[in-house]
């Protein structure tokens, strides 16, 4: 049974009603990494490992929450939240306290969720999690918020409520995603662009590395911090400077004495990340995978060396691909210190080259590094069942 199936028929046996279906993406990022909280550009896209919700409006103030994969519940009342011990209900209770902040009015809901984007991975379940839930509140309630609105509440109900000083990315890409296609967002104007990502002899395959990513968070916003440290610096000398994106390389290498050396190699990893982030465009623009391919291990170098958010596993699988012409790109992907690589392999290679990175990996770490071909899928939508089935 699938899995919007089998949520429904959870729901029903909870609940006893017809719900509504709701799928919400998990997603890659294919250059473009921790640019995003700098005001630059991001190219992600949405993938075929989602959570499904079925869901259906209360006409009292409690919402009944049940977690398929955990075999968890959780209930609250929309009037009052309180941060859960439990973790996975303040993603959800994020998004409702945004709404109560905004002055939407909702009542309670029942919810039954479930699906296949494995946790901890970095393919950003958490986004998929307050994306969902807020469209589909959205719909059940009919309180008409556009679509950017929705990612920007999202991306609020993790930074306030789950304390996650996140970017923009994940959730906006939730939201935007679109089969066949990756997003140019470009994180200062909030526009994007949809460049076509749709190769009959190339996927993009992740591997995991099944390293916990506790240093994650802390590291994170230390990162932050450092890049605006960097800024507040600049602009002291110039003041029409906001953000990383503002700043040319040129600009960067002059002020070089005057920044505290790791300072300069955050804010250097930055400055560089948008340029490559803009060739590697205009490369798939031209269907150039080579130089997209290449411009991504130059980014997996700055985040390793320059921006040091990655580790020796993330390290050590980028390396194991290097010089095989099957492979044209590899690099680490998302907040950094585990989770998955990203990496452009020809189809006909992608057995071998994962059975070699296993097999070496399981050797040099005794861990799995688990195997993933993904598919580029649309952003979050209703999913619609025939009429006539039966569960
Ligand atoms: C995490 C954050 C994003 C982004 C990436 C790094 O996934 O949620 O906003 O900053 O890290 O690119």
């Amino acid at each position: 049974m699938n899995i919007t199936k089998s949520v429904r028929k959870k729901f029903k046996e909870l609940f006893n009603e017809e719900p509504l279906l709701i799928r919400s993406p998990g997603r890659v990022n294919l250059i473009g990494e921790h640019t995003d909280y700098n005001m630059g550009f991001v190219l992600p896209a949405a993938i075929d490992k989602a959570i499904y919700f079925a869901i259906a409006p209360r006409s009292d103030d409690q919402c009944k929450l049940y977690a398929a994969d955990m075999n968890d519940n959780y209930q609250f009342s929309v009037d009052n939240l309180q941060f859960s011990k439990k973790q996975w209900p303040n993603y959800l209770m994020g998004v409702v306290d945004q709404l109560n902040k905004r002055g939407y009015k909702t009542k309670g809901f029942n919810c039954v969720f479930g699906g296949d984007i494995p946790l901890g991975a970095g393919l950003s379940s958490s986004a998929a999690l307050e994306a969902g839930l807020a469209f589909a509140l959205n719909d059940i309630f009919n309180l008409g918020i556009d679509k950017l609105s929705l990612v920007k509440l999202s991306q609020k109900a993790e930074n306030e409520f789950v304390g996650v000083n996140c970017g923009i990315m994940d959730q906006y890409i939730n939201i935007f995603g679109e089969r066949r296609n990756a997003l140019r967002i470009d994180c200062r104007s909030l526009e994007y662009e949809y460049f076509p990502f749709d190769y009959k002899n190339i996927s993009i395959v992740l591997f995991n590395t099944n390293v916990s990513r506790s240093l994650a968070s802390s590291e994170y916003n230390q990162r932050r911090r450092e890049c605006s440290e960097g800024v507040e610096k600049i602009k002291k000398e110039f003041p029409q400077i906001q953000s990383l994106r503002d700043v040319s390389i040129d600009l960067l290498t002059g002020y070089k004495n005057k920044l505290n050396p790791v300072i300069y190699r955050r804010c250097k990893y930055v400055v560089e990340e948008n340029s490559r982030l803009l060739n590697a465009c205009d490369a798939l623009k031209v269907h150039d995978l080579k130089t997209f391919g290449s411009l991504m291990y130059q980014t997996h170098e700055g985040l390793s060396k320059d921006f040091e958010v990655s580790c020796k596993e993330l390290d050590f699988l980028v390396e194991l691909t290097k010089d095989n012409p099957e492979v044209y790109g590899s690099r680490m992907m998302g907040g950094g210190f585990g989770g998955c690589t990203i990496n452009l392999i020809e189809n006909n290679a992608i057995e071998t080259v994962s059975k070699t990175i296993t097999k070496m990996y399981k050797q040099k770490f005794n861990l799995e590094a688990k195997t993933y071909v993904t598919n580029i899928s649309g952003g979050t939508s209703i999913v619609m069942i025939k009429e006539n089935a039966t569960i």
